[in-house]
């Protein structure tokens, strides 16, 4: 959710900065694409380049990456405080133009700051909230901080909320100056210059070894070397460590979206979950079982995954669970204590809700499991055991081979704490084989079906069990990229209000594996189909009452998730080209959700 990135090439260095920055946009450009900036530092000028539109949109109207300079900052921005507009995006800077900052975050007292400010005659350009920053940053320069690194320390002592900013001064054209508090921040440490960014995408390939700033440290890249302070301007030591280079490689290969290579990928990515260490599974494992009360937290996709995980605890080990929405954590976190495991399951591991609940459940004395994607994470530094789903980066907005991913941490989990890993590792591996052929035979009729149905606005999808989950992620993956209204529950309550809206050829997604659900989802199906409902059935088992059958393969039960979800993926990705959206930059969608 908005992306920031900075280089400031070395003492010697020719490469223009502003060129860095804008090929380090491109690849966070999941983060939010409604408008983009750039601004760089050259010969004592400060000069910001930035509008409304996707990177290359801006870029062909506003020549980004052609700004002179060793020092450039940018931004790729997904709107929260105030609409898309040219004046909103970033980089933002004082009345001066000679501060510019880009920032990722809420600042929460922005409204009593702006009011401050207003009243000393300030005149802001902005609705954003980030716009208190450039302002509250050139009066402390005016104001005993003439030095832009104790200026950004003494205006982070007034923001209230969570925030990762950048911020460059014509002033002093050989360094940059970074913070975060709450929001991600990495540095990137290449061979002719350093990086600041939101994601190690952002430098990716350009540097081989990273650093994180603490909350509330400052970090300062000059053309002389990086340095990090704490909130009280002493040095620090940090340590370096090197840059996954498994991470760094974000091509389509030749697919024309990431979005439907990430989906075929799947049966690869199910692979690589298992190489997971044994004896971690164990240990977590062990402590779920010991637990008194086991709570996952999670939004969106993940916490589909999760409600899979539940059923899969409750069947497997006879471990009852239960999922929390993370945005609802904080009002249903009474009795979170010592005795509590709080499994957080987020690919980003960023999500601001899922990180408010995680630090709640620490307080109270929880134990944290963190369930993530991406390597370097403020997850992972909550977590007291962190299982990592080794799937490589997912660069498609919507969450497709991470949430497979997820399923087979979970499935290996249940099994472990029955000690029965070996047996799930089987079932995966032989899972996997048979995902990649349903897959390639599928993909063919699930074009020719969304071709079909491109028109239909409505969509529901029903499944029982473990898998009315599935039927909820099937609904959002259509929700999130086709924007047909998309609706997914437990077969079993159509009856229950539904039906009423069920008219002829109203597409109904039935998932009706070959389990104890079938009969009874085959009889929910049969009602929608009484209300002229066009049933879609995904199942391994033929039946009548299926006007189009997206024929899976036999699977165990409770590997049944794995072979459903990807199909009705796939249906959810050909309806979205079928009807001219772009499956990669799906509209009010950010991959990392990192406000409130
Ligand atoms: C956003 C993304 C979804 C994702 C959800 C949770 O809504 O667009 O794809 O499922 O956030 O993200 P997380 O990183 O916590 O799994």
């Amino acid at each position: 959710m908005c992306g920031i990135i900075g280089f400031c090439g070395m003492e010697g260095s020719t490469e223009r900065a502003a060129a860095r920055v804008l090929e380090g946009l491109r690849r966070l450009e999941y983060r939010g694409y409604d408008s983009a900036g750039v601004a760089a530092v050259c010969d004592g000028a400060l000069v910001v380049r930035k509008d409304v539109g996707h990177i290359d949109e801006v870029d062909a109207l506003q020549h980004l990456g052609a700004l002179v300079g060793d020092i450039a900052i940018g931004h790729t921005r997904w709107a929260t405080h105030g609409g898309v507009t040219q004046a909103n995006a970033h980089p933002h800077t004082d009345a001066s133009g000679r501060v510019a900052v880009v920032h990722n975050g809420i600042i929460e007292n922005y409204l009593p700051l702006r009011a401050e400010l207003e009243s000393q005659g300030v005149v802001f350009a902005s609705e954003t909230d980030t716009e208190v920053i450039p302002h509250l940053i050139s009066a402390q320069l005016h104001n005993g901080h003439p030095a832009l690194e104790d200026a950004v320390r003494a205006v982070c002592a007034r923001l209230e909320g969570s925030y990762a900013f950048v911020a460059v001064s014509a002033d002093e054209p050989d360094r940059m100056v970074g913070v975060r508090q709450g929001n991600p921040l990495v540095v990137g440490f290449g061979e002719d210059g350093a990086y600041l960014g939101s994601d190690v995408l952002a430098f990716a390939s350009k540097a081989r070894t990273m650093a994180t700033p603490d909350n509330g440290e400052v970090v300062v890249l000059a053309r002389s070397g990086v340095r990090f302070m704490d909130g009280e301007g002493r040095e620090v030591e940090k340590e370096r460590r090197p840059v996954d280079v498994g991470w760094t490689e974000t091509d389509r290969n030749g697919y024309p979206h990431f979005m439907l290579k990430e989906i075929l990928e799947q049966p690869e990515a199910l692979l690589h979950t298992l190489e997971q260490d044994d004896a971690l599974l164990m240990d977590v494992a062990v402590e779920i079982l010991r637990a008194r009360q086991v709570v996952f937290t999670a939004c969106g996709t993940s916490r589909h995954a999760a409600l899979i995980g539940r059923y899969l605890f409750s069947h497997v080990a006879k471990k009852f669970s239960d999922v929390v929405m993370a945005s609802e954590f904080g009002y249903f976190s009474d009795s979170i204590d010592r005795h509590t495991v709080v499994i957080a399951v987020s690919q980003s591991g960023e999500t601001a809700d899922v990180l408010d609940g995680v630090r709640l459940a620490k307080e109270a004395g929880a134990h944290i499991v963190g369930i993530v994607n991406r390597p370097s994470c403020l997850l992972v530094d909550e977590s007291d055991h962190v299982i990592r789903l080794n799937c490589g980066p997912e660069v498609g907005v919507a969450a497709t081979k991470t949430f497979v991913s997820q399923l087979s941490v979970f499935y290996q989990l249940a099994f472990a704490m029955v000690n029965r890993l070996g047996e799930a590792r089987c079932d995966l591996q032989e899972g996997a084989h048979r995902l990649d052929i349903l897959l390639h035979s599928l993909n063919g009729s699930l074009q020719e079906l969304a071709w079909e149905l491109r028109e239909k606005e409505h969509a529901y999808y029903i499944g029982r069990g473990i898998n009315f989950a599935t039927a909820m992620e099937g609904a959002l993956k259509m929700k999130e990229i086709s924007y047909v209204h998309a609706e997914g529950m437990p077969a079993g309550e159509l009856k229950h209000g539904t039906l009423a809206l069920i008219e002829e050829g109203m597409p109904v997604v039935a998932i009706c594996p070959g389990d104890e659900t079938h009969e009874a989802t085959v009889g929910n199906a049969i009602e929608a189909k009484a209300r002229g409902g066009r049933i879609i059935g995904v199942s391994d088992v033929e039946s009548e009452v299926y006007d189009d059958w997206l024929r899976i393969s036999r699977v165990p039960p409770l590997l049944y998730p794995v072979m459903l979800v990807p199909p009705l993926q796939l249906l959810a990705y050909h309806m979205a080209v079928e009807r001219g959206c772009d499956p990669d930059r799906p509209r009010n969608l950010a991959k990392s959700v990192t406000v409130r």
